[in-house]
């Protein structure tokens, strides 16, 4: 699906968005349902993985630093069909701060966002406070580094995390991860 974008989109995310275009392929394959869902897409870049979610179905709002918006805007505009446009909103979001505007999400994505280890705290608060125990969180990664492995450990002590793919092709992992059900008294 994400092959129907136009042509230097396409060429761009092939070449450079490997875990946003893995994480798009698992989403068009069904790996979660999407339709009619709130999905939140966080450090969107491109907004890839968002307007693909739009296209299955889902109300979407995808979200960046503020000086990445104006990007993720035109990029938006540029590719998702105009029927689509009530399904999509485009927001500044800053892990971690003004997160009293934002409520919670059916599903969030995120594609490539675990990478600068001093955002991993405001990164989890942000995902905590976007989640319910309902909440499907997919993360596409590459895992690289101790700190790759130490942010799904800081992740493991809120949420159960599994991995529910890993494309050889590219070495990136899928991570679904839903907040631990809390014991009832
Ligand atoms: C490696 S890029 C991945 C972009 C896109 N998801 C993809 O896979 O192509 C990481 C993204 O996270 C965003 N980002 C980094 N730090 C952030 C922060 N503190 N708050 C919000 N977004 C942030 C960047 O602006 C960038 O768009």
């Amino acid at each position: 699906m994400y092959q129907c974008m136009n042509h230097r989109f396409q060429e761009y995310s092939v070449l450079l968005l490997p875990k946003a275009v893995v994480l798009c392929m698992y989403l068009e394959a069904g790996g979660v349902d999407l339709q009619g869902r709130s999905v939140v897409e966080l450090g969107a870049g491109t907004g890839l993985v968002g307007i693909v979610a739009a296209l299955l179905g889902a109300n979407v709002t995808v979200t960046d630093r503020e000086l990445a918006v104006e990007f993720l805007k035109s990029n938006v505009q540029d590719n998702l069909p105009k029927e689509l446009e009530h399904k999509m909103s485009v927001k500044a979001l800053n892990w971690g701060s003004g997160l009293e505007h934002f409520s919670h999400f059916d599903v969030i994505l995120g594609a490539d966002i675990i990478y600068l280890e001093e955002t991993f705290q405001d990164l989890l608060k942000t995902i905590i406070h976007l989640s319910t125990e309902h909440t499907v969180i997919l993360l596409s990664c590459r895992l690289r580094y101790q700190r790759d492995h130490n942010f799904l450990d800081m992740m493991r002590k809120h949420f159960t995390v599994d991995q529910v793919h890993y494309d050889k092709n590219v070495d990136v992992y899928i991570y679904k991860a839903q907040k631990a059900q809390r014991e009832e008294f």
